[in-house]
């Protein structure tokens, strides 16, 4: 129970990361408010109250932070992935990779802060994990511009954020993952020209042989928001299956 009491909040977790990390965090003890923009996907996650938010829409943000009172957790974990290079990009791709994977995230911290603070200043700590990425943040990868370049800047705000609280409690830092077998991996895998050769590639760029499960990657979730990480601030955490060696 090495999250025992703990209140966290964790967005897109109807499926894939964001719902394998809100099952690890909940048998950890936490009480944990699940959150998906699909209310449909959120069935199942028993013992866990849960929430329709869709993480671009300001005013919901602000009334989940009102209606959930002051947290020890939050996983930003909410992203979507834009394929392209810069050729490929036009404006609309743009803003919304950055709506959806930076702007909103920014809102959620803000709006929770408060209560973050207030919950720091009686418990001592409290701790934001962001998800970032490591592809096209912290390794070039052909094909992600958009995507790295507001996965890149998760890490510049979950800095900033680490930065302005540290002596108030607060902890954040940022998740980035190599490819991890999720329904959205499986829907780029089926949407590309050749699917069997696309699923190939991707295993290819991972040394280890294989893509990560979601299983690889809760164990670090569960330690960013537990206490067990209470020096650790400000940290880009790789779980990439050894691809940046
Ligand atoms: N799968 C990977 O290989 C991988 C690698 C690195 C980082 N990530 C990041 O992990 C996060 C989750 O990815 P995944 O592969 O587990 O995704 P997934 O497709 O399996 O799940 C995405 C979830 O996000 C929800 N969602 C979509 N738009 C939303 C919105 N506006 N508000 C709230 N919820 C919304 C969906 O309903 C869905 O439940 C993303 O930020 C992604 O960029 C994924």
């Amino acid at each position: 129970m090495r999250l025992k009491d703990k209140v966290i909040l964790v967005t897109a977790a109807g499926q894939g990361i964001g719902r394998a990390s809100a099952l690890a965090l909940a048998a950890e003890g936490a009480k944990v408010i699940a959150t998906d923009l699909n209310g449909d996907l959120l069935q199942g996650l028993d013992g866990i109250s849960t929430e329709v938010l869709d993480v671009t829409d300001a005013q919901a943000i602000n009334a989940i932070a009102a209606k959930v009172g002051p947290l020890d957790g939050l996983f930003n974990c909410a992203g979507v992935v834009h394929n392209g290079t810069l050729l490929d990009i036009d404006d609309k791709d743009w803003d919304f990779a950055f709506s959806l994977n930076v702007t909103a995230m920014m809102r959620l911290c803000r709006a929770v802060m408060p209560g973050m603070l207030e919950r720091a200043s009686q418990t001592g700590t409290a701790s934001i994990l962001n998800m970032s990425s490591m592809a096209s943040s912290i390794k070039g990868f052909a094909n992600r511009t958009a995507y790295g370049a507001s996965k890149a800047a998760v890490l510049g705000l979950t800095k900033a954020i680490a930065a302005d609280y540290v002596k108030q409690g607060i902890r954040c830092n940022a998740l980035c993952p190599g490819t991890v077998d999720t329904p959205s991996l499986r829907g780029r895998i089926a949407a590309s020209a050749d699917p069997v050769q696309a699923e190939k590639d991707f295993i290819a760029r991972q040394p280890m042989g294989r893509l990560a499960t979601v299983a690889d990657i809760a164990p670090m979730v569960v330690y960013l928001l537990s206490d067990e990480s209470r020096f650790v601030s400000g940290q880009a955490m790789l779980v990439d299956g050894g691809v940046t060696i």
